[in-house]
């Protein structure tokens, strides 16, 4: 496909630098605020309206396409769903075309990917999120944006940062240290910038320690730019900059929806106070220059020519990303289920039609969208939608499907939901199961749910949002034309008070109310520090109900021949080698999963960490070997006293598994 000639930096800086000379004051404060989905335009500058558009899992078109006749948009599988597919082709390929549809449908910006951090299963956006390890998150994400950018369309990276619950999130301030934020919150923006040339960032609607991110110096200037050398555009979130003095020198560049915090009126009091020397005004207008020049969008390159949206191609991938990234997650000899063998009922809240995504900035209006009921129709014609139950009929059954889970209403942004799921869903699932042993359920959520029924559920699979088609992939995994190869980004606890973030989730009602500005504001600590998901569950010993890492596949996989080498050059430090082979009769992959311990540190650290990967695809008895590279990184911790990566000499736990609770390689490495 027709990329875009990028220009590099320094050529687009020099450019940048020529446009700012010629623009006055009142033009450049027209270029730093926004336009509701776009910039402003401004002609004899040949500068034109920007458009932007979300895509969290697909393009969400605005009312104003629709005029246009762009209507609906291919829903791929949720980031999360990406995420456990815990491949990155499957990310470049899922970035690669939703960045066609953008060139199909003439905007250059998207305003994603989406990053926080899985810290509770409640939050409202962990739909859109890639999960609760910042490793995992790295490597999906960095594929994905190089494929966007390669076509000319520019990424936001966002929320940055620590925005990790969606009730009130313009009025809590995430009190997170410093170490926790290197090591959990910061390192996928961290390769964002470093790794994958991200061209733009979208700061939180949160305060971080007492400043809203988009007021935030420390975060956008000391960090962002200075340490990790950020060249481009640092946006706001829709309407979260209050403060025109602390967002004049915070970094900020532009300022979304509309500019209504810093006007003209206000940046002029603030230069005339001596509260700014104007030069603030002229680095945010070269950093948007800069960019959009980088990403040739200045230039008339993004023609539509060749792309189209919402195409049979698109939709090929959508379905692909979610025959990888449905997880099943017990199956107890019941799956697969020959295609066309019996009577099988479809049943509950999620089966027909089965929601493709949950709500806000990140639901897309789907074309064509597939239930799971006309999935499973398509595959065992004798299937059945029951819109009641009917306990004679579903003991009379071969096997029952109970869809549960929630929809664009019950989870979704500016709100969080429940561990639980909705009411009636579990006794659907109790009653279902009673009546009928082979009962198999599909759960359609962002994150984790209660399952007091997980016992007496046959076979459990997680569908996350499966975007348009992937309902069709769930029910090829039912009938085992797919081999399930997913794996949880996530951990899912058996109690909620089992989550380390349990009652420190959203601010307290009786945590006093603070000030900043005219805003009030609560405190949220995130006392757990480092010890999020799998990490704090691994410290304290406490058995998840499903672990991070955990899927299961119809074939199965044997681990052997580990060795450990120690390497040099390239930033490289050691070498982990193993061998794997599919001993089962069926094709199926496997996802090789590297987790580094440092049991005698002088901080507490976790017993183990993610710190590299590979999916394995193998046809039945084939055998393949394995190689992963470990850095200095990946044995270090973020020191506070001397505000660094520190590794710390001595032995080191090198564990190979299939899940963080399923180890079945270990070693040990001498660090120096
Ligand atoms: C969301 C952003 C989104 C923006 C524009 C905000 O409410 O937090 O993620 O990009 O709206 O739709």
């Amino acid at each position: 496909m027709t990329s875009v000639k990028m220009i590099s930096w320094a050529e687009a800086e020099q450019r940048a630098r020529e446009l700012v000379a010629r623009m006055s004051f009142d033009e450049k404060m027209e270029f730093i605020r926004g336009n509701r989905f776009s910039t402003r335009p401004i002609p004899q500058h040949n500068l034109p309206e920007i458009r932007m558009r979300d895509a969290s899992m697909g393009l969400r078109l605005l009312k104003t396409d629709v005029e246009e006749g762009h209507d609906l948009t291919t829903a791929f599988p949720s980031s999360v769903a990406l995420a456990a597919t815990w491949n990155p082709e499957r990310a470049a390929a899922t970035g690669r075309a939703i960045a066609e549809e953008y060139r199909a449908c003439g905007v250059p910006v998207l305003l994603g990917p989406g990053i926080n951090i899985y810290r509770f299963p409640a939050c409202g956006r962990n739909y859109e999120y890639m999960g609760e390890d910042p490793y995992l998150i790295t490597q999906m994400v960095v594929p994905y944006i190089k494929a966007v950018q390669e076509l000319g369309i520019m990424a936001t990276i966002k929320h940055f940062a620590a925005n990790n619950c969606e009730k009130d999130r313009k009025n809590v301030n995430s009190v997170v240290d410093e170490r926790t934020l290197r090591e959990i919150y910061l390192p996928g923006f961290e390769a964002a910038i470093k790794d994958a040339d991200v061209a733009a960032v979208m700061t939180a609607y949160n305060l971080l320690n007492g400043y809203y991110c988009g007021e935030n110096a420390w975060l956008i200037k000391d960090v962002l730019r200075k340490e990790w050398g950020f060249e481009g555009i640092v946006m706001s979130d829709w309407t979260s900059i209050w403060n025109a003095d602390l967002s004049i020198n915070s970094g900020l560049d532009l300022e979304m929806p509309v500019g209504e915090t810093l006007t003209p009126e206000a940046v002029r009091s603030l230069i005339d106070s001596g509260h700014s020397s104007g030069a603030e005004i002229d680095s945010k207008v070269m950093h948007c220059a800069k960019a959009f020049y980088r990403m040739a969008i200045l230039d008339g390159e993004h023609d539509r020519t060749g792309f189209s949206f919402g195409d049979a191609e698109h939709r090929q991938k959508a379905l692909e990303t979610a025959r990888e990234g449905i997880v099943l997650l017990k199956n107890d000899a019941l799956l697969p289920i020959a295609p066309g063998a019996g009577k099988i009922i479809v049943i509950g809240p999620n089966a027909d039609p089965t929601p493709t995504s949950a709500g806000g900035s990140g639901h897309v209006r789907p074309i064509e969208p597939i239930s799971i009921y006309a999935a499973m129709k398509s595959i065992y014609p004798d299937a059945e939608h029951m819109q009641e139950l009917n306990q004679a009929a579903v003991a009379a059954a071969d096997a029952v499907v109970v869809c549960v889970g929630f929809n664009h209403e019950t989870e979704a942004e500016a709100k969080d939901r429940t561990f639980e799921l909705p009411e009636g869903q579990d006794e659907l699932i109790e009653n279902c199961a009673a009546a009928n042993a082979n009962t198999i359920v599909m759960i359609v959520a962002g994150g984790g749910i209660a399952m007091p029924w997980a016992e007496r559920a046959k076979a459990i699979l997680h569908l996350f949002y499966p975007g348009a088609n992937g309902c069709q992939a769930a029910a090829e995994i039912v009938a085992g034309i797919v081999n399930p190869s997913g794996k949880l980004p996530i951990s899912i606890e058996r109690r909620i008070e089992d989550n380390s973030a349990f009652g420190r989730f959203v601010a307290a009602a009786d945590a006093p109310v603070k000030k900043a500005g005219v805003r009030d504001y609560k405190d949220i600590e995130y006392s757990e520090g480092i010890f999020v998901g799998y990490r704090h569950l691994d410290a304290k010993k406490i058995e998840p109900l499903f672990a991070f890492g955990h899927g299961l596949s119809y074939t199965t996989f044997e681990l052997s021949d580990l060795s450990i080498t120690p390497a040099s050059g390239d930033g490289k430090q050691v070498v982990v080698r193993c061998r794997v082979k599919n001993t089962g009769e069926r094709e199926g992959a496997e996802v090789v999963q590297l987790y580094v311990g440092d049991p005698q540190a002088s901080v507490p650290r976790p017993p183990k960490e993610l710190k590299g990967f590979q999916k394995v695809f193998l046809k039945a008895g084939e055998i393949k070997d394995v190689e992963l590279t470990l850095g200095r990184r990946a044995f270090s911790f973020w020191d506070p006293a001397t505000k660094d990566w520190k590794a710390e000499p001595g032995t080191f736990d090198i564990l190979l598994g299939v899940s963080s609770r399923d180890i079945r390689l270990q070693g040990k490495y001498e660090l120096q």
